[in-house]
């Protein structure tokens, strides 16, 4: 029997309390769903330290538990020595994705870093998924759909590249 690697991601946005709880939650879903829990490392983390120590945001939390997805954690602040322990760094927007960019150590770091959405092969190129925390919570099942599309990208592709 081949011995696969563990392939380690993580998920980022700016609090680490709505978007990439959310995504983190979908993608360990979608993976054991899969009964593919041996062969992934989920995390997620914020480029900002506005909200570390809490819990995924309630509506976040809400929206997601209608959705038959557990989200849990407490908020974390990506830091530079973060690189070296993930295969795949993913920003929810432009803005996070900046953010990593700068905070990346050298070009092997720079190259771990993608938005989440360029793995879902509807979502129009440079897609953000839009930032729900000051808006209504319609904002937020939209997040967990767009999450979810660009999971089972993702998670389509790493399955292709890692066999
Ligand atoms: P997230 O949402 O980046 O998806 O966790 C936000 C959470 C908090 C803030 C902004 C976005 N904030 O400004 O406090």
């Amino acid at each position: 029997m081949t011995a696969h690697a563990v392939v380690r991601v993580c998920f980022v946005c700016l609090g680490n309390i709505c978007r990439s709880p959310t995504a983190e939650g979908v993608f360990r879903h979608l993976v054991r769903e899969a009964g593919l829990e041996q062969r992934f490392a989920v995390e997620s983390a914020g480029t900002g330290a506005y909200h570390v120590g809490e819990p995924p945001d309630r509506r976040a939390a809400a929206t997601a538990r209608e959705r038959g997805v557990a989200l849990d954690g407490s908020a974390r602040q990506f830091r530079a020595r973060d690189f070296a322990r993930f295969d795949h760094v993913l920003a929810m927007d432009a803005e996070n994705r900046r953010e990593l960019l700068a905070l990346a150590p050298d070009a092997a770091a720079r190259a771990k870093v993608s938005l989440l959405r360029a793995f879902d092969p509807d979502a129009p190129p440079d897609a953000d998924v839009p930032d729900p925390y000051y808006g209504g919570d319609g904002g937020f099942d939209t997040v967990f759909d767009i999450c979810e599309a660009a999971c089972r990208g993702l998670l389509a592709r790493l399955r292709a590249e890692t066999g």
